[in-house]
């Protein structure tokens, strides 16, 4: 595995994490394929994929749950990323919400806390006030935001009053690339951690495709003996500031996606498919 450091804290973080949107059920709590996906995450971890992403809304709160049992026995060598959601953003939510995901993680702290969508009905200095305070108990290492728009971005930076912000997670990917019209570039500058969520375009970057586009992304893929996720996964992760958090349900998507790293494509070719792309 590769390592980068998140935002400016010192600490290095797998360049490839796993994500985790369905396990434990979607909007609602499924407990069907539960031992599937404790598998699945378990090879993840195995093969060095050892930053796990979550949220307390994913299976109303499930998944959080599913993630404290794959990673039972080996917590402290793993990151974990939660999200507390938009409808928490006050104070004493924010307070709850963790106390609750800390109970669910079964686990004494969170490695890094996002605040999952912005929310203008509760200024941001008082939600950043409660992240601040959990950092000083213990109980979060990390404060980030995601879905923030530049200008939210540097608002939540600028609220915080003794700690940095981390990190910005937002949609990223060969087929969505809005991102570049300024926050990718600000997040360099200041030096804040992308994570990039559906880097895979929700899998629609193995199953769509024939053009000009797709011939690109294969030629690629293949002058390394890659697939295409595994190009797709790597054009995202040479770049900066940006890890990436595919989800796997499967161990042989799991086994494909770790391929993402361990090479690297040539600036020529990240152009070529940039134009490709565009
Ligand atoms: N912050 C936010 O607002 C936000 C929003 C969306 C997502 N996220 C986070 O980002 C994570 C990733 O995003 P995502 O789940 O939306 O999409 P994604 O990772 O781009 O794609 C996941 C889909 O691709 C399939 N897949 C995975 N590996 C594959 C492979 N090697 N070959 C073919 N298909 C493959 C998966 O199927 P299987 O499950 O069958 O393997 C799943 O259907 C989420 O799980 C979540 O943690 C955050």
């Amino acid at each position: 595995m590769e390592f980068k450091e998140l935002g400016r804290s010192g600490v290095k973080i797998p360049v490839l994490g796993m994500g985790t949107w369905g396990i434990g059920g979607l909007s609602t709590r499924s407990e069907a394929r539960d031992e599937e996906a404790i598998e699945a995450l378990r090879l993840g971890l195995e093969l060095g994929m050892r930053f796990v992403d979550t949220a307390e809304m994913y299976g109303r709160g499930h998944s959080e749950e599913v993630v404290a049992k794959a990673v039972r026995d080996e917590r402290e060598d793993v990151f974990i990323a939660t999200k507390v959601s938009a409808e928490h953003l006050s104070g004493d939510r924010v307070l709850k919400a963790c106390a609750s995901s800390l109970k669910r993680l079964q686990t004494s702290y969170i490695d890094l806390y996002q605040v999952h969508w912005p929310n203008p009905r509760i200024p941001i200095s008082e939600t950043m006030k409660a992240m601040e305070r959990l950092v000083g108990e213990g109980r979060v290492r990390h404060i980030g935001v995601s879905n923030f728009s530049v200008q939210q971005t540097r608002e939540a930076q600028e609220a915080l009053s003794r700690t940095r912000l981390a990190s910005n997670q937002v949609e990223y990917s060969l087929l969505n690339r809005s991102i570049e019209n300024g926050l990718l570039s600000y997040c360099e500058k200041e030096r804040i951690t992308i994570i990039a969520y559906s880097p895979l375009a929700q899998g629609d970057i193995s199953r769509t495709g024939r053009g000009e586009r797709w011939r690109m992304l294969d030629q690629v893929a293949s002058k390394y003996g890659r697939t295409r996720i595994q190009t797709a996964l790597n054009w995202l992760i040479i770049k900066n500031p940006v890890v990436a958090i595919p989800k796997a349900g499967s161990l042989k998507h799991v086994r494909e996606n770790v391929g993402g790293v361990g090479w690297k494509l040539s600036p020529e070719e990240e152009q070529a498919l940039n134009q490709a792309f565009k």
